[in-house]
């Protein structure tokens, strides 16, 4: 298998979403685990599925459905993802974010992206949302940065720019429309590790020590490209559980699939006022 995507593979996977749909997309939005039901309300859907697209790398955990659904949600042109790839399945950075590559070729010029984390912050309770004011590329300081290999000059600089991961715009509207529907909305940094094994209480103590708020296995790569390719982006996270600090509890997948159910309405809410407002 060659090292990166080139921008040939990338627009022939663009291409072949282009040549399905009708509409122009004006958000990306990404489904982390447990948070799929958004992208059933999807109107007018359009289909399809990541094993059908070139080059695309196929989702392999339970609770990831593994297609792009594109349709309207609240009159607006979406392209969601049901299902994102993870880099602990084993695919390369450039198979984890091509979807981010593939919504910039098809010219969409912001990022919605949820996940589901641990909480790191002691105030935070499992069903709480968390809007992601910063993240910590932990992943990207031990050597795995997406960006690696041949820069993309057609999308954007060798060295970019990371003082606004998320756009402060959307920070206020988040916000907003948290306090008009009554969701506490709390706010922090959100660091990525590669995962799939969950933290030790050591990790996790290290983790509260620099400043982290909530921890995933994901969206950290997402957003570089994003940047990179200069989209605006939001980014929610769905505290599934309590970090746990001391080693008193034992955190499970089935845990972060059931903290789903508590998460998705509010972050449906929050991501449909959004849209409202783009
Ligand atoms: N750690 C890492 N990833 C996660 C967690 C966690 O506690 N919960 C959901 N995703």
């Amino acid at each position: 298998m060659q090292n990166y995507i080139s921008l040939a593979q990338i627009d022939e996977t663009a291409q072949t979403i282009r040549k399905q749909i009708s509409i122009q997309p004006i958000a990306g939005i990404i489904l982390g685990s447990g948070l799929n039901h958004l992208a059933d309300s999807v109107q007018q859907a359009v289909h399809i599925a990541y094993r059908d697209l070139p080059n695309f790398p196929v989702s392999t955990v339970q609770g990831h459905v593994g297609r792009f659904v594109i349709g309207e949600l609240e009159g607006k042109p979406v392209l969601v993802m049901q299902g994102r790839i993870h880099f602990y399945e084993g695919y390369t950075m450039g198979q984890v974010t091509l979807p981010v590559r593939v919504m910039q070729r098809l010219g969409i010029p912001c990022m919605i992206v949820t996940n589901a984390a641990g909480g790191v912050h002691p105030d935070f309770n499992p069903g709480d949302v968390m809007l992601i004011t910063d993240q910590l590329n932990l992943m990207g300081m031990s050597g795995l940065n997406p960006l690696m290999g041949p820069n993309l000059d057609e999308i954007g600089p060798r060295f970019p720019d990371m003082s606004q991961p998320f756009d402060r715009e959307y920070f206020d509207l988040a916000r907003k429309i948290a306090k008009q529907n009554k969701i506490t909305l709390r706010e922090g940094v959100y660091a990525g590790l590669s995962g799939p094994s969950f933290e030790s209480p050591a990790d996790l103590r290290f983790l509260r020590q620099i400043g982290v708020d909530a921890v995933g296995m994901s969206t950290v790569p997402e957003v570089i490209i994003a940047r990179h390719g200069n989209m605006r982006v939001l980014g929610l996270s769905g505290i599934s559980n309590k970090a746990n600090l001391d080693g008193s509890t034992v955190t499970t997948h089935e845990e972060v699939m059931e903290a789903g159910k508590v998460i998705t309405p509010k972050v449906e809410k929050i991501i449909r006022g959004v849209l409202r407002a783009l």
